[in-house]
This record gives structure tokens, C-alpha cells and sequence, in this order.
């Protein structure tokens, strides 16, 4: 090639260039390792990736942080952000529409009709799904297991069973770090086990009164009390890999957490099926909560970022993407037909199960994700079981009635 010629390539692609500003709270280490695959292929797009990442599982922290810069007028070019809060943000005026990159790329045709929706705002996209991550999960240290000779449990009599053996080879039975969105997640897999997802639907996507406050319920309530004796005293403000990092090193024998927990495991070299299992929480072989991870634009001022942007939300669904990022995350592609070969186990089971679920009706979504209800119900969730879990004086049943007052939350 010609000096003069690669000179004017050069000089185009640099007037292509955009800075994205890309918010997200991927920080641990399978997750950072997810986000470097997104920077480097927008990279290769020829943009600039700008990294605002902030810490804190569950992206409670991400979210307010976002708020202050779009209230000063100055948002991010993208945002992780999911569920009914896109509605949100939608009617706030502030969201870029993409739907022209999702007709091109016909996005109708490569996402589930269930999650289409939720990345629509006034029928436009607004929004790039990147994954499906199952919630419903157990990981067992495999050799912890062993050590007790037990199975893994498929049953709540059949867990608190492997958890007094496991107490008494002085390993802590469960891991959790004391963080609302954690005792949030323990307990929606707890409800869907104890409950079904009938139950889990007509409580946290109805917002049923009668069921909020009802014996189901309680009887959920008093399962995930139970659990309490067997996680360990260390657990305040703990965040979540590093109880994951207590099943990997086998200090701890399970976690009740969605499969981002997988990219733990990964970064550890560790193998599933031969040093961790991956196993529905007891009585949800047959349900899926799922947790989406998306990406909204924001309309920002600074001329040419559209082009990044429309470049970003395309890349998010390519088949490529979908593959190299969703390996690393632990979570299994949201685009409809790809090919899984390279997928171990635990995806695999996610895949077929998120799809059996689906068919028989037992597909539901994540509220301690995010998926289902306005933020502010959510966060008055959090409370009552988080007060829950930490006052043992509270009863079952006055938790539960403060869970029928929390969903009528504005
Ligand atoms: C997100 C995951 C993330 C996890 C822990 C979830 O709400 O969907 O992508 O890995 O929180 O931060």
C-alpha cells in the first residue's frame, strides 16, 4: 500500500473513530475478563473504549452512580442496564434508539419474543440483550462432597442433610456474603424450590397479595431461616466471588448463586463435573429464573459517538460475541441457533433446561435481578429479607406480610 493511501485509511477510520464511555459493574474476575473480550472487539472496530466500572455485585452501585452523571447531562455513550428499569429510562427521554441497527441484523428473529419485549421501549430497541444467565444454581465443591460421601442434594431434606455432614467435617455448609441483593438471591431460589413456579409467578410477577402473605410463603421464609446456622459468622459485607471463592477452595461446600459464579470457577482452572458441580437449587429441577444482561444507549452530545454506538449494539449480538464473551461469563448466548459445542456442562444444562422450562411454563424471571419488578419494589424487597435474615426475633409470617406491603411500593 502507498504511504498516500494508507495516510487518507488512516485519516478515515480515525473520522469513524468514536470514545464510548461504556458504564457496567463487571469487576471480578471472571467478569473483567468478560468486559475485556467487549473492549477489545470494539477496539477492533476502530473505536476507543472507555472503561467506567463500578464495583459492587448486582450493579446497585453502577445505577446510582449513572443517575448522577444523566442528571447532570452528561451520560455514559452506553450502560448496563436491564429489565423494567429500560422502561424507565425510556420514559426519562434519554435513550438512543438502535432499531435501526436491530432491522438490519432482524433481532426479531435471533432473541426469544419474552426478552424482544424488554429491550423495546414504544416498540423501538433501545436495548442489546447479551446473555441468558441462570439464577437457580448450587455449586458444590466436589470434593467436599466426597469427603462426606453424600450426593448432590436434589431435595430441601436432602440439603440440610449434606449440610449437617459437612458441619460436622468442620467445612462451612454455605457461603454467602451479607449483602441485600445476596440474601435477596438465596431467597427467590429458596421461594421457586419450596413454592414451584406457579407460586414464584402469581408472588413476585403478579404481585398477588393473598400469596405475598400467604403459607407458601411462610413455609419459604422459614426454609431460607434455616439455612442460617450453616453459613459462617465472616459473612458482613462479604461480596459474592469471594464466597465463591470459598466453595473453589473448598473452605466452604456450596453457593446458592447464578452461573456468573461459573467465571470464578474458570479463572480458578477449575473443571465442573470433576473438582464442582453445578446443580438446580433443591426442589427447581423442573424451573428457570433467568437474568438477562443488556445494554442501553444514551443520546449524548459529543458528535460521531452514534456510530460507536450503533457499532457496539451490533457487535453485542454477533455470533462471535456471543460465544467468546458468554465462555468467559459463565452465562449461555441469548442469540437463538448457535452452535454450543464449545460449552461445558453446566451451559449445556442451562441451554436444554431454559428451553424445557420454557415450554412447559416454568420459565420465570429473576426479581433479585433486576427482571421483573419496578426498582423501587425490588428495593423494598431487599429490606424486608435482608432484616429478615438478619433479626431472628421477626416471625415467618410478619416478613411475609411485609413483603405483601413492599410490592405496593410506588
Ligand atoms: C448480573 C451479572 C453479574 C452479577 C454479579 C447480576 O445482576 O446480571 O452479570 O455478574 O450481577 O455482579
Amino acid at each position: 500500500m502507498s504511504l498516500a493511501i494508507g495516510a487518507a485509511l488512516l485519516a478515515a477510520s480515525a473520522a469513524n473513530a468514536a470514545q464510548v464511555e461504556v458504564l457496567h459493574y463487571w469487576t471480578s474476575g471472571g467478569e473483567a475478563k468478560s468486559a475485556q473480550v467487549l473492549k477489545q472487539m470494539l477496539e477492533q472496530k476502530g473505536h476507543t473504549w472507555v472503561d467506567f466500572a463500578v464495583a459492587g455485585g448486582a450493579g446497585a452501585n453502577a445505577m446510582t452512580a449513572l443517575k448522577t452523571r444523566v442528571i447532570s447531562g452528561n451520560p455514559p455513550a452506553a450502560a448496563q442496564i436491564k429489565g423494567p428499569a429500560i422502561q424507565e429510562w425510556g420514559d426519562e427521554g434519554v435513550l438512543l434508539s438502535i432499531d435501526d441497527v436491530a432491522k438490519r441484523e432482524n433481532w426479531d428473529k435471533l432473541l426469544p419474543p419474552e426478552i424482544a419485549s424488554i429491550m423495546k421501549y414504544k416498540g423501538e430497541y433501545v436495548g442489546a440483550p447479551v446473555n441468558v444467565h441462570r439464577v437457580n444454581w448450587l455449586w458444590i465443591n466436589a470434593d467436599a462432597l466426597k469427603k462426606v460421601n453424600a450426593q448432590p442434594p436434589s431435595t430441601w431434606d436432602d440439603f440440610f442433610k449434606v449440610a449437617d455432614a459437612l458441619q460436622k467435617a468442620g467445612i462451612t455448609p454455605v457461603a454467602i456474603g451479607g449483602q441485600s441483593w445476596q440474601q435477596a438471591e438465596m431467597f427467590e431460589t429458596v421461594a421457586l424450590g419450596v413454592g414451584g413456579a406457579e407460586f414464584y409467578r402469581k408472588a413476585f410477577v403478579q404481585l398477588d397479595q393473598a400469596t405475598l402473605k400467604g403459607p407458601t410463603m411462610v413455609k419459604a421464609l422459614e426454609t431460607f431461616r434455616k439455612i442460617k446456622p450453616y453459613t459462617d459468622k465472616g459473612q458482613t459485607g462479604r461480596d459474592w466471588n469471594m464466597a465463591t471463592g470459598m466453595v473453589i477452595s473448598g473452605k466452604a461446600g456450596m453457593q446458592f448463586m447464578g452461573d456468573w459464579a461459573k467465571g470464578e470457577f474458570s479463572v480458578a482452572n477449575k473443571v465442573p463435573g470433576k473438582d464442582y458441580l453445578c446443580v438446580p437449587g433443591p426442589g427447581s429441577r423442573n424451573a428457570y429464573t433467568f437474568n438477562v444482561d443488556s445494554f442501553v444507549f444514551f443520546k449524548v452530545k459529543t458528535p460521531g459517538v452514534e456510530k460507536g454506538q450503533k457499532d457496539l449494539a451490533s457487535l453485542l449480538l454477533s455470533p462471535q460475541f456471543q460465544e467468546v464473551f458468554n465462555l468467559n461469563k459463565g452465562s449461555i448466548p441469548v442469540r437463538q441457533g448457535m452452535d454450543l459445542s464449545k460449552f461445558d456442562a453446566c451451559a449445556q444444562k442451562s441451554e436444554a433446561d431454559f428451553k424445557s422450562a420454557g415450554a412447559k411454563g416454568t420459565l420465570v424471571p429473576s426479581w433479585a435481578h433486576d427482571m421483573i419488578d419496578k426498582p423501587s419494589v425490588e428495593g423494598a424487597f431487599y429490606d424486608v429479607i435482608g432484616k429478615f435474615w438478619n433479626d431472628d426475633s421477626e416471625t415467618a409470617q410478619e416478613a411475609a406480610n411485609k413483603l405483601a406491603v413492599a410490592a405496593k411500593t410506588d
